[in-house]
């Protein structure tokens, strides 16, 4: 099992598509509903996490996405030609162009209702073991309406091992080759990974601990008839099949971004995440590249991450429907 990433053009850093609007009403009820769980910070007061927030709050409002989404977000400057506020054309907000004045708290409540994306940042720690560049990852802060299965409540203050502690063969064999990236991620590099998974009746917000034994107990091997395809409308969005209706089952996928911020040493890890029903896959012509996609999963090197995706229960469904 190898990290599989891919080194993008920074100007791809984030993605704004038609969803946005509707998206980010998602997102601002989510932070009304459960600050305690879409924000995170270890310490207010912590000069490190500071530094770092602040160093990727003013990237992106000041520089990169009035630059890169002039149509969305467009910057006021005072009288000495600074720029201090930014206005999102979108959702008619004013913002402040830099966290310098506003809690930490604040300034990730508002990276979580004006960007698409999901947000954690790790800072180096250094430890007398025996690692790349003697330094171990640690998340210090996040913004996230829309983790997969995991709460990241749960994962705060941990080791970039620790949060990976559920996912099978981690240590064996992707821990050695993730921390020597994560020493030698130089900044000015962006680089990608696209996960994957088939999730059953979830949300955008899926913020709970989906391999503990009380999710197993909720989930029983699917039939066809379980995947309830019937009740997707063809008119809506896909992305908003499940809040318009009853339907079950989607390819969950993560498009996940790492950079290092130069000032703070900070590695921000983000993700934007796409649902697609899965008549949509086969209604492209994809159904068969997906049901490949899900035997490869079964059939892989790490055979224990078909399990560890619930696919024991969905798989068969799914191939036949795909393949029907
Ligand atoms: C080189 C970068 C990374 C690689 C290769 C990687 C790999 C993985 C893999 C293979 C999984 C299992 C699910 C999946 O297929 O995605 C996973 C899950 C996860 N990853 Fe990563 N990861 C990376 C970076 C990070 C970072 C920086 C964080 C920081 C927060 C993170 C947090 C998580 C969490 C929270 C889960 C879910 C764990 C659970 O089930 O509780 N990953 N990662």
């Amino acid at each position: 099992m190898k990290p599989g990433l891919e080194t993008l053009g920074c100007s791809d850093f984030l993605i704004f598509d038609k969803t946005y609007p509707e998206r980010l009403k998602i997102r601002r009820s989510l932070v009304q509903q459960h600050p305690e769980d879409v924000i995170g910070i270890i310490s207010d007061s912590d000069a490190r996490i500071r530094l770092a927030v602040e160093e990727l709050y003013s990237h992106l409002f000041k520089i990169y996405l009035p630059a890169r989404y002039p149509s969305i977000f467009k910057t006021t400057r005072d009288k000495t030609d600074h720029i201090n506020s930014v206005e999102n054309l979108i959702t008619g907000s004013i913002i402040p162009a830099d966290a310098e004045s506003i809690s930490l708290h604040v300034a990730l409540k508002i990276i979580s209702e004006n960007i698409d994306e999901d947000f954690f940042i790790l800072l180096p720690h250094k430890t007398d073991e025996d690692t790349p560049g003697d330094v171990v990852y640690v998340l210090e802060a996040y913004s996230a309406c829309f983790p997969s299965g995991f709460q990241p409540r749960d994962k705060i203050g941990k080791r970039l091992a620790d949060i990976h502690r559920p996912v099978p063969k981690y240590k064996e064999k992707l821990q050695k080759s993730m921390d020597r990236f994560f020493a030698r991620l130089e900044a000015g590099r962006l680089v990608k990974r696209i996960n994957w998974a088939i999730t059953v009746d979830e949300e955008l917000y899926s913020n709970f601990d989906k391999s503990g034994p009380a999710f197993e107990g909720t989930l029983k091997k699917m039939t066809m008839k379980d995947l309830d395809l019937n009740k997707v409308s063809p008119f809506c969005l896909p992305l908003f099949h499940h809040i318009l209706t009853d339907v079950q089952t989607f390819l969950r996928s993560e498009r996940q971004t790492l950079h290092r911020l130069p000032a703070s040493d900070a590695i921000v890890f983000a993700f934007h995440t796409y649902l697609y029903p899965i008549q949509d896959i086969k209604a492209e012509g994809s159904g068969e590249d997906l049901a490949l996609a899900i035997d490869g999963l079964q059939s892989g090197s790490v055979p224990e991450i078909f399990t560890y995706k619930n696919g024991e229960k969905w798989a068969d469904a799914v191939k036949q429907y795909l393949r029907s």
